[in-house]
């Protein structure tokens, strides 16, 4: 069903695009990112800052006075997310109503919503100190600005196997260790080990090793046995989870540049007709790339290992019959990954360009999901074997055709 589309709508839109960031290195958008961003950090920084009694006493209006700005600001942009959810690719089905509730109860936005809690509270409830945390919760606000942040999450999820082993390890080793030092020492110090939940406590501690004055050391031979092999494990149990966030954290980072959003893969002409859930699958597999100006981010010869989308910025494509300019929204590479022959041509960007890659294999079970894709690739790359590279500067040659709509 096709949402309400009055006289707001062409305003909405766009207002969904800046918020949303439809368009990379858009001015707009990067300037309500970076307001929004100051605004988080600014009001971070009054908040902490009041609790002090000197500054709250010389500077308590002022930085009041900053607090209501800034959530004025985010209230704002609250409303205007949640106006603009019916434009979402993924909403559009929906009623506006529905599209809007089921906007509002996406991750960010319920960060959002949290950080306009204290507002309201501030007005039901006078002054105290759990105001703080939750006014400290916009913070987290900040995460739809960082990659790495906002595919923590996704991090979690996907390797929460193995964190569960993590759990499953721990909980084990702990067993173990205060049942051998229940065993042991239980009747030697019966008030600090004389029970399993106090030899848990214990065990607890020495495997996170946040022993204080209170933690009985042991006082037998095989009770310091197990209090070092117990100290052991807990390096093992806390490395763990440790080495696999890192990795995949690293990897995420290293994957994206810039946060990949639906509404930047929607636009995208190639994909301009596929289904939200196509959508979201390719928002997972590409990833993002950030060159300067002056890259060459393809070698004519080179084996082809992936195909590029421009998000925002401009390419040159050289090879030896001339150059073509490619812009936003057109690809390049896919030809050597059709043919598995090596790159037909140079590509070199010319502004910073934002690009969204498609690893090899990604690609070709792409093309072979969705035939539609496939076949209109397969005719730009036809179309661009076929003809002779001119070297028009502000022409595009196979680009264009076939994948705007
Ligand atoms: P590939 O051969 O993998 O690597 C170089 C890329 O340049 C190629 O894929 C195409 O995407 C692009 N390319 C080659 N020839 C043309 C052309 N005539 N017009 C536009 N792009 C081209």
């Amino acid at each position: 069903m096709e949402t309400e589309r009055g006289p707001g709508a062409g305003l909405r839109q766009r207002i969904f695009e800046v918020l949303e960031h439809g368009r990379r290195r858009e001015p707009a958008s990067r300037a309500a990112d970076w307001l929004l961003v100051l605004l988080v950090l600014a009001d971070v920084a009054a908040t902490v800052a009041y609790t002090v009694p000197d500054i709250a006493a010389s500077q308590g209006a002022a930085l009041q006075l900053l607090d209501r700005i800034c959530v004025s600001v985010f209230a704002v942009e609250y409303v205007g997310r949640i106006w603009t959810a019916p434009e979402h690719p993924l909403l559009r089905r929906r009623t506006p109503l529905s599209a809007r509730l089921r906007f509002a109860a996406t991750p960010l936005m319920v960060i959002d919503a949290l950080a306009l809690l204290p507002l309201v509270l501030e007005l039901l409830f006078p002054r105290n100190e759990l105001m703080l945390l939750t006014r400290l919760v916009r913070f987290l606000k900040l995460a739809r600005y960082s990659p790495a942040l906002a595919t923590i999450g996704r991090l979690i999820a996907s390797e929460r196997r193995a964190l569960l082993a993590c759990v499953i390890i721990f909980i084990g080793a702990l067993l173990a260790a205060a049942a051998t030092m229940y065993a042991v020492e239980g009747s030697v110090q019966p008030d600090k080990l004389g029970d399993m939940p106090k030899a848990m406590w214990w065990a607890a501690s020495m495997l996170a090793k946040i022993g204080g004055g209170d933690l009985a050391p042991p006082l037998t031979t095989l009770g310091r046995i197990i209090a070092a092999i117990t100290v052991m494990l807990g390096i093992g149990c806390f490395a763990l989870p440790v080495a696999i966030i890192g990795r995949g954290f690293y990897e995420e980072i290293r994957r994206r540049d810039f946060v990949v959003t639906f509404a930047m893969v929607a636009r995208v002409p190639l994909f301009a007709r596929l289904d939200a859930a196509a959508i979201v699958d390719l928002v997972a597999i590409l990833r993002a790339r950030t060159v300067p100006s002056g890259t060459t981010i393809i070698r004519k010869g080179e084996r082809g290992d992936a195909m590029y989308l421009i998000a925002s910025g401009r390419v040159q494509v050289e090879s030896a019959a001339g150059s073509a300019v490619l812009e936003e929204g057109e690809f390049f590479g896919e030809m050597a990954l059709l043919s598995r022959e090596p790159r037909s041509a140079t590509v070199t960007a010319v502004r910073p360009t934002d690009l969204l890659v498609l690893d090899a294999n990604d690609f070709l079970r792409l093309v072979e999901r969705l035939p539609d894709i496939g076949a209109k690739v397969r005719a730009v790359a036809k179309e661009r074997r076929l003809a002779p590279v001119t070297n028009a500067t502000g022409g595009t040659l196979g680009g264009n055709d076939g994948t705007r709509q």
